[in-house]
């Protein structure tokens, strides 16, 4: 999958709504003239892609329009419109936090529905009832499936939001029998193991199916960790953007596999979902700046230093030295 940023404002982290945003401290150094990703800027993007067999690979999965709020970009619809040239899954996600019916943002997101691009939400409990379950529903008119993020900062969260859902749901037979095993679940734990780790969470609910399929409607549920760091320093559950351990980032990249390619604003990628928050080092080149053939070199030249700095990191780790090094251009912590 392919993650684009497409704007650096956001109404909610104007607001400090989402203590937990991991992206806000890194896309607020971008100057305020470089908020919206232009239109042209999407042409060249979509150009390169096409010539960068790795990034078509990816872009044929999926491309994400993000940010930021990627509803408050003027151009969004048009944006959409160039990406959909590359790829028939084009997707956005939104906050829903929305005021009324006639504000722009809405409209815009009608424009990419209408282009057949997927809107996906972020489940906000305090915006749940002033915007986001009215927006949903008039969502649900228009399009048949979504993925629904669930950002959750403690088991309590996480049943609460899935309560919220149930509610909303509830007409629905296949998503309530989807909503009600993660709601049992998470009563177990929250019952017999309230303080669980993240590997107990995972065992406990092992494979469990992400998606309640029906041709009239699919949707999807993604649990996002955003734990705080406890006195010991650690995150009980833990997710890419916020490492459990400070010095060990299980990162998909350094195993070899690039499973997702993060696009700033700048045109500057990343093989993970890091936006400046992680300090990912590989330069894995500028979508906007170089060349196909450079973007090419730089990605390999890069994974062989990310697999010569694991090396290192694995020596360092054992040797009681995690964190020391810095010099072969990853991140302390990666594994
Ligand atoms: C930063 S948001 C930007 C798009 C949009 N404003 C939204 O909130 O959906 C992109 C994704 O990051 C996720 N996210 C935010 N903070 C996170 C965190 N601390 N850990 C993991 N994911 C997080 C959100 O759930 C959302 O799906
Ligand atoms: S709505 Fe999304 S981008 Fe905005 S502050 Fe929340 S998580 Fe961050």
């Amino acid at each position: 999958m392919l993650s684009v940023f497409v704007e650096t404002s956001c109404n909610r982290y104007n607001r400090d709504e989402c203590e937990f945003c991991h992206v806000y401290e890194p896309l607020m150094a971008d100057p305020v003239s470089e908020w919206h990703l232009t239109v042209e800027q999407a042409r060249v993007m979509v150009e390169k892609i096409q010539r960068v067999e790795v990034l078509n690979t990816l872009a044929q999965q999926e491309i994400n329009l993000t940010g930021g709020e990627a509803s408050q970009n003027p151009d969004i619809v048009e944006i959409c419109k160039v990406f959909q040239t590359v790829t028939p899954h084009v997707c956005l996600h939104t906050n829903l936090d929305i005021l009324s019916e006639t504000s722009k943002r809405w409209q815009r997101l009608l424009g990419i529905m209408e282009l057949g691009g997927r809107v996906d939400i972020t489940l906000y409990p305090t915006a749940w009832e002033k915007s986001q379950k009215h927006f949903l529903g008039a969502l649900l008119e228009k399009q048949n499936n979504l993925i629904i993020n669930v950002v959750y900062e403690s088991l309590e969260h996480l049943k609460l939001q899935i309560d919220l859902l149930l509610d909303f749901f509830k007409e629905q037979e296949h998503v309530t029998q989807l909503l009600e095993t993660y709601s049992t679940k998470v009563e177990t734990l929250l019952s017999e193991y309230p303080n669980c780790d993240e590997k107990l969470f995972t065992t406990h609910f092992g494979d469990t199916e992400a998606f309640a399929r029906k041709p009239e409607l699919t949707v999807g549920l993604s649990l996002l960790p955003a734990f705080n760091i406890d006195d010991n320093g650690q995150r009980s559950m833990a997710s890419m953007a916020f490492p459990r351990d400070q010095y060990l980032i299980g990162c998909p990249a350094a195993r070899g596999s690039i499973d997702i390619m993060t696009i700033q604003q700048n045109g500057e990628m990343t093989p993970c979902c890091d936006v400046g928050n992680l300090k990912c080092k590989p330069a894995f080149g500028n979508l906007l700046m170089d060349s196909p053939e450079e973007i090419v070199e730089k990605m390999q030249g890069s994974m062989k230093v990310l697999a010569s700095g694991i090396r290192k990191n694995h020596e360092n780790q054992t040797t009681g030295k995690a964190g020391h090094l810095v010099e072969e251009g990853i991140p302390p912590y990666c594994n």
